[in-house]
């Protein structure tokens, strides 16, 4: 089966409103004509529909970096995921490794989050990665098979259909520091074939698999080349659509 690649923004807490607008109508203009990837940029909740706007009939799709899984009521702070959807997303990301470091994001609450995601007909983009101390103690396949089994758990196949997954070594994410080619083959790969043991085959090959953590122009090319890779989600260099734009055209 093939998989459409997936290049993917994430512009955590940068750019005011006006400064996501402006970014994002440059990237819609830099982005026409490109039929693959498939693109998405996720920037901060209050800029969602004001970004909406400026990449409407463009190649750009929009994503939430994080959603709360109540549908309403009196949780102040927070967005639900319908609310997110009425303002124009398609995707939301979920578990990012800071919301789970800083934010006290846990594996049930990823799961809820999904479950909300879904209701609302938003694309999750379940997010899972290893810190360095866990990988130096051997624990990585321990750490991200639980987040993974325990992130999913009771779903059912037909519900996980539209389902990404983001591979971010905790230690790879805003440190320059990439993940070796050999690391991320060989977590990918392990990856997919957790999904076809919890799930199915069919899912299994159909579940795009991205990685993050320092994806540059540089080495975008040599990472998409990776059997189990299936695009890349991207913090900083996403921030500057021409360095974006180079990262999207990793093919060219
Ligand atoms: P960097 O690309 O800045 O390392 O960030 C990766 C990331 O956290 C994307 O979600």
């Amino acid at each position: 089966m093939s998989r459409r690649p997936f290049i993917a923004g994430n512009w955590k807490m940068y750019k005011t409103g006006p400064q996501a607008v402006e970014t994002a109508i440059y990237l819609a203009k830099l982005c026409s004509g490109v039929n693959d990837p498939e693109i998405m940029i996720a920037p901060t909740h209050l800029s969602l529909p004001l970004v909406a706007q400026a990449v409407k009939g463009s190649a750009v799709k929009l994503g939430a970096q994080n959603l709360y899984f109540e549908q309403e009521g009196a949780f102040t702070g927070e967005v639900s995921a319908d609310m997110i959807k009425a303002a124009g997303a398609e995707y939301s990301l979920i578990g990012h490794s800071e919301r789970r470091q800083l934010f006290g994001e846990t594996d049930d609450t990823v799961c809820q989050k999904i479950k909300a995601a879904l209701g609302s007909g938003l694309k999750p983009v379940l997010c899972i990665g290893e810190t360095e101390a866990q990988r130096d103690e051997g624990k990585t396949y321990f750490i991200l098979d639980k987040q993974i089994s325990d992130g999913l758990k009771g779903f059912g196949l037909g519900e996980l259909s539209e389902l990404v997954l983001a591979y971010e070594p905790v230690w790879a994410i805003g440190t320059g520091k990439t993940a070796s080619i050999e690391q991320v083959a060989e977590v990918h790969e392990h990856l997919r074939s957790l999904l076809e043991r919890l799930f199915s085959k069919d899912l299994a090959d159909r579940t795009r698999i991205l990685y993050g953590g320092s994806v540059k122009p540089e080495n975008v090319k040599q990472l998409m080349g990776i059997k189990d890779v299936d695009g890349a989600l991207v913090g900083g260099a996403s921030l500057d659509a021409d360095k974006f734009i180079k990262i999207i055209k990793y093919n060219e």
